[in-house]
């Protein structure tokens, strides 16, 4: 007797929703045995019937109308594969109240409306599934809400942006121009369809966001979270990172500080010869810090087409086994229930801070800058000044480039505020965090 097979939709092909197609259609076999019995690509809905996609599809599956789905009760699993929040909201609801339950990838969706979707969900009897919302073919979502919940986390350190990895790294490892690495990015599809997302930290931060939920049981809404990306980032401290022993990574990182949590994404300087450091090109990783694992650390591809759409068929495949289910059942995400810890005070957070100032070369200057560091309750690690300076920097300038002890977030920001104020001291100083 044939196996009756698991009919699920897509809605969306675009670089995502086009490798789950290929992934179902090209590696039937393979789903199968996961799932225990087959998973039929019954339906996908598109905008466009003409536009060229990055897959073959069977004949008449693809449509542009909604109700194909949300009318056809044999279709339980859908795919929600549109970025942004409109109408990629709507549709989630859509799905959701047509009695599917959901997969997606979709971050900023969740970050901005997790609570309404998925008490939605709770209410209607549904699960949303989402591993590839954060760090795409990294299966980070599982291991925070599976495999280390004998743990509290402690903390939890990440790479979360491809698309901004893989700027930096074409910047430092082949000299390229920074509006050239984004349009490669945006080539490759790793970029959002607005790419600012990605390089200004938000989208590292809406991801950050889903895991402190995860994790830590955060409450935290995204635009909370303090966050600089890489788009002011100048190659001149890429090259101060690698002569000081460091590399430059957009970093994402929630620590538990007592019964407090610490949350940022900002540029860091990562030591040499850490796992972290190592990360390159669309590779994301995270190292995460439970009290009876200790530190585990994982890595892999978090953008593009088929390690995203490995995570979005996983789901799939959880989904129609019932595993999603339970999960979401027990998991309570984003629920009404109070937070268990709150956001830590920004300026209270300590830690090691790399900064360049481009300063005038004349008798106190350095002695200055050192005093405002000293009032600030700044301690210098080490400081360099060149006498022939490589930094471009114009006349009888010079760059100083200061390491500094753990000082708190507070008085860096008040001492390099402080000494930008000083009439020897040009504009565009640098501040960035030190991760040793
Ligand atoms: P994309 O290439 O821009 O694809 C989005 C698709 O959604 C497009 O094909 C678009 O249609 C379609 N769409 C938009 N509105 C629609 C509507 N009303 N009805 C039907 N289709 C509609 O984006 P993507 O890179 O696949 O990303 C999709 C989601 O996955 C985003 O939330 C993104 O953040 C997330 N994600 C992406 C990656 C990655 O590496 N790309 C990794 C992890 C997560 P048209 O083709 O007509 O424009
Ligand atoms: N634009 C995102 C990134 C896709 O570059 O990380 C994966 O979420």
């Amino acid at each position: 007797m044939a196996i009756k097979a698991h009919k699920v939709g897509i809605v969306g092909l675009g670089t995502v929703g086009s490798g789950v197609a290929k992934i179902l259609l090209e590696e039937g076999e393979r789903v199968r045995r996961h799932a225990g019995q087959p998973i039929e690509l019954s339906r996908v809905v598109v905008r466009d019937l003409e536009k060229p996609r990055q897959c073959e599809l069977p004949d008449k599956i693809l449509t542009t109308d909604i109700s194909e789905i949300t009318n056809d009760p044999e279709i339980s699993v859908v795919a929600q594969l549109i970025g942004g929040l409109e109408p990629a909201r709507s549709i989630m609801l859509q799905l959701l109240e047509s009695g599917k339950d959901v997969v997606t990838a979709n971050k900023a969706l969740l970050a901005e409306h997790g609570t309404e979707l998925f008490n939605r969900a709770r209410e209607l009897g549904r699960s949303i599934a989402f591993e590839a919302s954060v760090a795409g073919g990294v299966p980070i979502i599982a291991n925070l809400s599976q495999c280390l919940s004998a743990n509290q986390i402690l903390s939890l350190r990440g790479i979360l942006n491809g698309t901004s990895n893989f700027i930096v790294s074409q910047m430092e490892e082949h000299g390229a121009d920074y509006s050239q690495a984004v349009a490669e990015a945006q080539r490759l599809g790793y970029a959002e369809a607005d790419p600012t997302m990605d390089v200004d930290g938000t989208d590292a931060a809406q991801k950050l966001a889903i895991l402190a939920h995860l994790a830590f049981g955060a409450d935290v809404q995204w635009p909370d979270i303090p966050r600089i990306g890489i788009d002011g980032l100048d190659s001149t401290d890429l090259r101060w990172a690698s002569e000081l022993g460091y590399r430059v990574k957009l970093l994402a990182v929630a620590r538990l500080n007592e019964d407090n949590l610490e949350l940022h994404v900002s540029p860091t300087l990562v030591k040499l010869g850490t796992p972290l450091s190592e990360v390159r090109g669309a590779n994301n990783a995270i190292s995460v810090v439970g009290d009876m694992v200790g530190r585990v650390f994982y890595h892999g591809l978090g953008a593009g087409q088929l390690p995203t759409a490995s995570a979005v068929v996983a789901d799939l495949i959880d989904t129609t086994v019932g595993r999603s289910a339970i999960t979401f059942r027990t998991l309570d995400l984003w629920s009404e229930a109070t937070s268990k810890v709150l956001q830590t005070n920004h300026s209270s957070i300590s830690g090691r801070y790399y900064m360049r100032f481009t300063v005038e070369d004349h008798p106190g200057v350095l002695a200055d800058v050192s005093g405002s560091l000293g009032r600030n309750e700044i301690s210098i690690a080490s400081i360099i000044q060149r006498e022939i300076d490589d930094d471009n920097v114009q006349g009888d300038d010079v760059s100083l480039v200061i390491m500094t002890h753990a000082a708190t977030e507070g008085n860096a920001a008040a001492a390099v505020r402080e000494i930008d104020a000083l009439p020897s001291v040009r504009a565009g100083s640098v501040r960035m965090r030190v991760l040793d």
